[in-house]
């Protein structure tokens, strides 16, 4: 799993089903330690269609058709014609903005890439992943990572920085609309866009810097800018794409009222749900979460640290 500082929202037009998710904007993330997804793949010639059961469900036509891009690229790139049978579990919670299709369909790509004989690079598998979510391709990568073009790149490694992201836990059930679809009605709708598209990289250079000179301080500030831009650009479409609960803004406000007591040192963002992650030194983290958990509307909080990325291990069956 991986949270973005610097966040994707928007793509840039494509044709070709390899074109899939490439972004409007660049965005950098950090990869989490004990969140993701463990997903075991078979080349499974006696079904007639691909199988995935997810969370100990067998997905419908809906879902199945998110992860089938990845799947018919792999079939392509290894020239096999079988299905693919798939049984995945997420240790995030499902769509709740917790980032789950990011861990879900990196795990995806790699396992079914090696099943099918590939061995792709970091760059290709990242690319691969992107087709399926483009928050994907930077789950590919330990650590800190950038993407801007059609794979993600590491950019740090995790042991860069001693920093956790504590999640306040606001609600577990399904979002009301996917990020698919939100940002295509962002895209479409809001007079936002452009300018949210235009101011992107700049961000996104401070983003970089602070990191590189591991200031927390200005991080948190890019950090900020870019969640709130986000979020704006989508309330401003029609209809408004409005992810944010009660809750969250009290979550928000801990946070603001944390720093401004001069407490830890401590940042928020959201992504496509009401999930507020904080940004901080490691050793602030429980202090953080102390502090979440004591938000009314809060129900738990998880604290996050730095962590690899994708790994594949190789099962042979008789
Ligand atoms: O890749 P998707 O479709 O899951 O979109 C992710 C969008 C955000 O999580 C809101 C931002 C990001 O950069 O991860």
């Amino acid at each position: 799993m991986n949270i973005a500082l610097i966040k994707y929202w928007g793509k840039a037009p494509s044709h070709r089903p390899e074109d899939a998710n490439l972004p409007a904007v660049p965005s950098l993330s950090l990869t989490l330690a004990g969140l993701g997804t463990q997903t075991r793949v078979r080349l499974a010639p006696e079904l007639s269609d691909d199988r995935i059961v997810l969370d100990g469900e067998t997905l419908g036509a809906g879902a199945l058709a998110r992860a089938r891009p990845v799947l018919d690229r792999v079939r392509d790139l290894a020239d096999v014609a079988a299905a693919f049978d798939v049984v995945s579990v997420n240790s995030v919670p499902t769509a709740a903005g917790l980032a789950s299709s990011a861990s879900g369909m990196a795990a995806l790509a790699a396992a079914s890439a090696r099943c099918a004989g590939l061995s792709l690079s970091d760059t290709e598998l990242s690319a691969l992943a992107r087709v399926g979510s483009g928050s994907a391709s930077r789950s590919v990568f330990a650590g800190w990572a950038a993407w801007e073009g059609a794979s993600a790149r590491q950019v740090h490694p995790a042991d860069h920085w001693d920093v956790a992201i504590v999640v306040a836990v606001i609600s577990r059930g399904r979002k009301p609309v996917g990020s698919r679809e939100a940002m295509r009605l962002t895209a479409a709708t809001s007079p936002y866009y452009g300018p949210w598209v235009e101011q992107s990289r700049e961000t996104f250079e401070e983003g970089l810097r602070a990191l590189a000179a591991r200031d927390l301080g200005a991080l948190i500030d890019a950090m900020e800018a870019s969640t709130l831009r986000m979020h704006a650009c989508g309330m401003a479409a029609r209809p408004p794409v409005l992810y944010w609960k009660a809750a969250s803004l009290a979550a928000i406000e801990t946070v603001t009222r944390l720093r401004a007591e001069s407490g830890p040192c401590c940042g928020w963002t959201m992504d496509a749900g009401p999930n507020v992650k904080v940004l901080c030194a490691a050793a602030d983290a429980e202090q953080v979460a102390a502090a979440l958990r004591a938000t009314p509307g809060v129900g738990e909080t998880l604290i996050c640290l730095p962590g690899d990325g994708v790994s594949v291990h190789v099962e042979r069956t008789p």
